[in-house]
């Protein structure tokens, strides 16, 4: 009976303590992990994304992601004040609703964190390229972009040849080698030691939040009335028939800037008294982000305008469509908004300020490298916790003897992120990241819940306000913004599901140690040798 595997928390608790991380972290620092993670590709890059799918009215965007990021991460910080140990999401589906729901989780979490890490490299290596253009060194497309493999993927699964792929096979690249380059320098970072990661961490999300201070201090007070009419140009957008575009098709994709902040989850078995510093890190900065990221969108907007470019028929077109392309070549079009790279570099320059625009170009290429530390540093600690469990092979939990650090397992995520970094682009990837993390939120949402009626009268350090309402509205909002995602990311999900049922009942349900009987339980788990590892049926 699969769905009979639920680990009791105590042993999750015995487990963790027994194998478990160094504790170094304290509040300060998490809420800066927290930063670092969240502040990145999506304000930097993804704005001007936003912008063409819904016009000024992305400032409602803005608003619904982080609200609905905010009800989730009440959920999580009650979860992983009661757990505080590694997995986040994945750990507490595996105490609540049991191992195979949860390999899902994790499974998925996949897609949030080395994905999303992939995503965020993509958009570093724009800002590199940029800013090396910009000083005249020149760095050919065929190593700085994927996209005429990418036109060549498409044409291989039954794209109809057009216009656009073909200028897309003759001037787009193979693979982008400054984004294997940025990956492997933080891989690295993560390898010798999670402390020295954290220090750089922090310097690098001080650099962030000057770069956005100097931007709201430079915009806001140049901002036109007219720029936000029409406020809503594409609509709010249909919920029962999402089109990707409207207030809601934005959300649903500017919900990249939000996600990170619980990774910080991840991190509660390396953390001094978890209890009072995981939910501090994780409301903490999600707060702080959701208060620059409305003041940068407010800015950027009022500044120079966030009206979408049209197609032919003078309809809205979606961001990094063939149609979208051909509008922003035209000259007419070259300083709007949506149509650049670095959005809120691009802003600055506009409005009279290209020092300082290049300025905040050069903060993100420093900054940026934060955001794929935490998601792949997220990343490799769900590893080690589904390998711990048998899940994945335990040879991954091994930590090095002077570094005290996963390293095979950091090594392996690092090899991965960088190859989907090379290879694909950042809209997709981020949209794609934003299905996985997604499903993980409205598990998390549910598994809260679950767990008041289950187990009442365990201590709860911190407990989620009116549970009842922020936990369904968290599962509910979750819900809509995934509706609200373009169909291929919509897609990708189910697809990777099967795949990780598939590899579940190929591997995990035979190696699991929960299956095989090998559950390390607190009270007992003292000087006591582990029980013997049954032989595999
Ligand atoms: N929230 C992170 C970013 O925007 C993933 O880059």
């Amino acid at each position: 009976m699969i769905f009979g595997r639920v680990k009791p928390l105590d042993a999750i608790l015995a487990t963790a303590e027994k194998k478990g991380l160094h504790r170094s972290l304290g509040a300060f620092q998490l809420t800066m992990l927290g930063i670092g993670a969240v502040i990145g590709t999506g304000i930097f890059v993804l704005t001007s994304e936003a912008a063409q799918k819904a016009g000024p009215g992305m400032l409602l965007s803005f608003l619904v992601a982080g609200f609905i990021c905010a009800v989730a991460a009440l959920c999580y910080s009650e979860l992983a004040s009661m757990v505080p140990v590694s997995g986040s999401a994945y750990t507490y589906t595996y105490a609540v609703t049991g191992e195979i729901l949860a390999w899902m989780v994790g499974w998925a979490l996949i897609l949030e964190y080395a994905v999303g890490a992939s995503a965020v490299a993509v958009g570093w290596s724009n800002h590199a390229v940029g800013l090396l253009n910009g000083i005249g060194f020149h760095v050919p497309a065929a190593i700085s972009n994927a996209d005429a493999l990418m036109a060549h993927m498409y044409l291989a699964f039954g794209a109809a040849p057009s216009p656009d792929l073909t200028q897309a096979m003759a001037v787009g690249g193979w693979v982008n080698v400054p984004a294997i380059i940025v990956v492997s320098f933080v891989t690295w970072l993560l390898i010798i030691g999670t402390t020295e990661s954290a220090r750089v961490n922090a310097v690098l999300v001080a650099i962030k939040i000057t770069a956005l201070t100097a931007f709201v201090a430079l915009t806001i007070p140049v901002m036109k009335a007219d720029n936000f009419n029409p406020f809503l140009p594409t609509g709010i957008g249909n919920p029962f028939s999402s089109s990707g575009l409207g207030v809601l098709g934005a959300a649903a994709s500017i919900f990249f800037a939000y996600v990170g902040f619980d990774a910080v989850s991840t991190a509660a078995e390396e953390t001094k008294n978890p209890q009072r510093n995981v939910p501090i890190g994780l409301i903490g900065s999600l707060a702080i982000c959701t208060i620059f990221y409305l003041l940068v969108a407010l800015g950027a907007a009022g500044a120079i305008g966030a009206q979408p470019v049209l197609g032919a028929a003078g309809e809205a077109v979606q961001p990094g469509s063939p149609a979208f392309v051909a509008a922003c070549a035209l000259p007419a079009n070259a300083e709007m908004l949506v149509c650049s790279n670095e959005a809120l570099a691009h802003v600055l320059r506009v409005v009279g300020h290209p020092q300082i625009g290049n300025a905040l170009g050069t903060a993100a290429l420093l900054a940026l490298p934060s955001v794929i530390l935490m998601m792949i540093f997220g990343q490799t600690r769900i590893f080690f916790v589904m390998a711990r469990d048998g899940l994945l092979p335990e040879g991954l939990t091994k930590i090095h003897p002077k570094w005290k650090t996963p390293y095979i397992v950091t090594a392996a995520t690092g090899i991965a992120v960088a190859i989907a970094g090379a290879l694909f682009p950042v809209g997709q990837l981020a949209d794609i990241s934003n299905s996985g993390t997604l499903f993980a939120f409205f598990m998390v949402s549910i598994a809260v819940l679950v767990l008041r009626v289950k187990d009442p009268n365990r201590r709860r350090p911190f407990r989620t306000p009116l549970i009842w309402v922020f936990a369904p509205l968290s599962a509910f909002g979750c819900a809509f913004l995934f509706w609200n995602l373009p169909h291929d990311a919509k897609m990708v999900l189910p697809i990777w599901g099967g795949i990780g049922l598939l590899i579940y009942f190929a591997y995990g349900y035979r190696k699991s140690h929960l299956g095989r009987g090998v559950v390390e339980v607190h009270e007992t788990d003292g000087d006591v040798p582990p029980p013997p590892v049954p032989p595999i049926s």
